[in-house]
């Protein structure tokens, strides 16, 4: 007979190694951004102080991923994409971000590959989805 006290199947937060793992990867991020010449023209669209940013994504992909909602309670009704609309982002910025954002998933190797290569593939779509020409 099945048992009726199996553990619950752990989240992708949790794969993830949780809110650590995240900040990692997100920092990772910006540092590429900040530094590495093919990631220019997405730089020079945000703020000339990142770390605003590196707090906000962190929680975006805590919560998004299934770990505690923080983002979403500071910002109530706040949709992602609708957000991005005035950036004029196209397939290029789009692009850029996608890349960027694999690179420091790969360069900061959460243990779990699968789970690694399934949040690259999923935000690499979101990404790309964004751009509007
Ligand atoms: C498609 C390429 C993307 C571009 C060019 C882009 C660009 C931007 C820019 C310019 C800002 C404002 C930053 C500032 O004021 O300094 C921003 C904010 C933000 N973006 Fe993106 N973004 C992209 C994709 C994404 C994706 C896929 C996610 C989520 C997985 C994301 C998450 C965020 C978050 C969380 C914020 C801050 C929102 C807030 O807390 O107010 N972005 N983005």
């Amino acid at each position: 007979m099945a048992s009726t006290t199996e553990t619950p199947a752990a989240s992708p937060y949790e794969r993830i190694g949780g809110l650590v793992a995240l900040r990692r990867i997100t920092d990772r991020f910006y540092d590429l951004m900040e530094t590495e010449p093919a990631f220019a023209t997405l730089r020079a669209m945000h703020a000339p102080d990142l770390a605003p940013m590196r707090e906000s994504l962190s929680l975006f992909l805590a919560g998004w991923s299934g770990g505690p909602r923080t983002w979403w309670e500071a910002n109530p009704g706040k949709c992602m994409v609708s957000l991005h609309a005035p950036f004029g982002i196209n397939h290029e910025t789009a692009a850029q971000w996608a890349d960027a954002m694999r690179n420091a998933i790969a360069d900061t190797a959460p243990g779990d590959t699968a789970i690694a290569e399934a949040l690259a593939d999923v935000l690499d779509r979101m990404a790309r989805g964004m751009a509007k020409a």
